[in-house]
């Protein structure tokens, strides 16, 4: 794993989307896989802004996304589809056809989850996948317990993400109890799964997830298998880290490092 703390969320943001940018510039026809939430909202912020500046395309690239509740139709205001449609795709007018998500509204969950899991097949593979952590560990919605060899299927979501998540719906509305991730497997064959963790809620998860034993109690610690990882930091997510010290000497404030 290439653990990369910078100074603040704003310097974290930056550095994710810089890596983003790069994978764009070096192949636009890039596959990338997308993630939801909080963290990734100043990303697809600062994405936008530099499309319309000119420095990079996104035209040109095919997206997955992880996840998608079940039971909320695209067009819900709650569901992912919405999600990137306000904050990435309508603001750039991507083609839908490149964009794609699970249809959380599939007469069959579990067929869509296997369908999903064959159009990234199909598409060549994920280059690029962008993922968030939950404070309990998880990666798309894979919940602790989860196989670390899952492909893409339903998943029961946990009390506390879903107690997490309610600050998305309205005082009304209930946070679905299932969704339909991209599997474990799914994200380990991706040829570069790039992390992004701001702010203390969690550093107990990155911790778990960098120096913990590989366990399905904390799915995100799979990324140890990755070949290719990179974790995103700021200080506060970084807080937990026993090794710290010796990743900022590697990378001092999050930056590659000329070898000799
Ligand atoms: C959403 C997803 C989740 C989030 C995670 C963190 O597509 O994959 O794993 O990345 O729950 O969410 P925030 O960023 O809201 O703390």
């Amino acid at each position: 794993m290439k653990i990369l703390i910078l100074p603040d969320p704003a310097a974290a943001v930056a550095r994710c989307v810089e890596i983003i940018a790069q994978t764009l510039t070096d192949n636009p026809q890039t596959v990338l896989g997308l993630a939801t939430g909080g963290t990734m909202e100043p990303v697809y912020e600062r994405l936008v802004e530099r499309a319309r500046a000119g420095e990079i395309a996104l035209d040109e690239m095919t997206s997955f996304n992880l996840d998608e509740y079940v039971g909320l139709p695209p067009e819900h205001p709650q569901s992912y589809h919405t999600y990137m449609a306000e904050r990435l795709f309508g603001p750039l007018g991507l083609d839908p056809a490149r964009t794609h998500l699970p249809r959380g509204d599939a007469e069959d969950p579990a067929a869509e989850a296997a369908r999903y899991d064959a159009a990234i097949a199909q598409a060549g593979g994920i280059d690029l996948q962008l993922l968030g952590i939950g404070g309990n560990g998880h990666i798309g919605f894979n919940e602790p317990s989860s196989s670390l060899a899952s492909p893409t299927r339903v998943k029961t979501l946990t009390l506390a993400t879903r107690e997490a998540n309610a600050r998305f719906f309205g005082p009304d509305e209930t946070v679905p109890r299932f969704a339909i991730t991209m599997g474990i497997a799914t994200i380990l064959r991706s040829r570069h799964a790039v992390l992004l963790a701001t702010g203390a809620k969690k550093a107990a998860a990155v911790a778990a997830m960098a120096e913990g034993p590989l366990s399905a109690r904390c799915p995100a610690s799979a990324l140890q298998m990755h070949p290719r990882a990179t974790i995103v930091l700021d200080t506060e997510a970084a807080a937990d880290l026993e090794l710290r010290q010796y990743y900022e000497t590697v990378h001092p404030k999050g930056q590659e490092v000329p070898l000799g």
